[in-house]
């Protein structure tokens, strides 16, 4: 048969090119919702995922290569902070970075979107200022979580499995704590898990007995794989109303694209995009 270069030239040779750094980063959605959000946006762009062995060699890469944007994900958010340039205020604040922008003099920026993504979801269904929110987990997730409530005027409680940990963040930001073992003590309006409980593919596990969840009227899971954690379900049948991690993870992903671009993303096309891989591989 005669070669055939059809189907070959998926990668243009685009003007920018854009990065995920993580490892592992085989499962991310971030490649498919970045790459669809250009092409629809018109942007002359690729997003390319890279397992990345050696932090220091990939962030002098960004410069090396002329990245113009990275995503920083899983284990890199804290670790990355030492080999930039500059932080943004959120990011200092909340320890990670999930965001560089390459300013065109190789000049390397760290923001935090974490936090805006989190906020703008919840924005949609319920006013953020005066309620009250039990924060489950004292990591990196919880943190831009509390950073982005105390900035909006909600009320955040932490609540952690390791005392100290959970302490020492709630003095920190200067909110309550309870330990998770006397969750049944709190009434929140809101619940927000942080925990990587309930995750693909232990998707049976639950941060919480249910008997805890009717003292919430939402639940809010920063997890999307699976959509519907067993948490969710269990929310749903304790009568909560319930907020799944993709609207996060949309609105986290948009406001890169907001740094990196300067324009505003469809935000609906992407969520649309991510629901419907999400939905492939609940199939699975
Ligand atoms: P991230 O930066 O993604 O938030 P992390 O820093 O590893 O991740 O934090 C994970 C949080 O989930 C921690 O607060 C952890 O609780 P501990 O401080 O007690 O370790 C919490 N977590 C993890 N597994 C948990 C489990 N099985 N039950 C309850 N909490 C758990």
């Amino acid at each position: 048969m005669a070669p055939t270069t059809k189907g070959i030239d998926t990668v243009r040779n685009p003007s920018e090119i854009f990065a995920l750094f993580g490892n592992p980063v085989g499962h991310s959605l971030s490649p498919l919702m970045h790459n669809a959000t250009f092409t629809e946006m018109k942007v002359d762009a690729h997003y390319v995922p890279f397992c990345v062995e050696n932090l220091e060699d990939a962030v002098r890469g960004i410069r090396g290569f002329n990245i113009r944007g990275v995503s920083v994900t899983i284990p890199f958010k804290t670790a990355v902070m030492p080999y930039l340039d500059a932080l943004d205020e959120s990011s200092l604040e909340i320890g990670a970075v999930n965001t560089i922008l390459n300013d065109s003099n190789g000049g390397l920026k760290g923001y935090n979107t974490d936090w805006l993504g989190l906020i703008r979801d919840l924005e949609e269904s319920l006013e953020i200022r005066g309620k009250t929110f039990a924060i489950l987990g004292a990591g990196g997730a919880a943190r831009a979580a509390v950073f982005g409530l105390l900035r909006e005027g909600g009320i955040p409680i932490i609540v952690n499995r390791t005392i100290e940990k959970g302490q020492e963040m709630a003095r920190e930001f200067g909110c309550q704590f309870s330990p998770l073992s006397e969750i049944e003590k709190i009434k929140a309006d809101c619940l927000i898990n942080t925990t990587p409980v309930g995750m693909a593919p232990d998707r049976e596990k639950s941060p919480l007995g249910r008997e805890s969840l009717v003292n919430f009227r939402w639940v809010m899971d920063i997890i999307y794989n699976p959509l519907k954690t067993r948490l969710l379900r269990d929310a749903e049948e304790a009568g909560c109303s319930v907020l799944t991690g993709v609207g996060m993870f949309v609105h986290q992903g948009a406001e890169q694209i907001k740094i990196w671009t300067g324009r505003e993303p469809p935000r609906a096309f992407m969520k649309g995009i991510v629901l419907e891989r999400l939905k492939e591989r609940d199939g699975d």
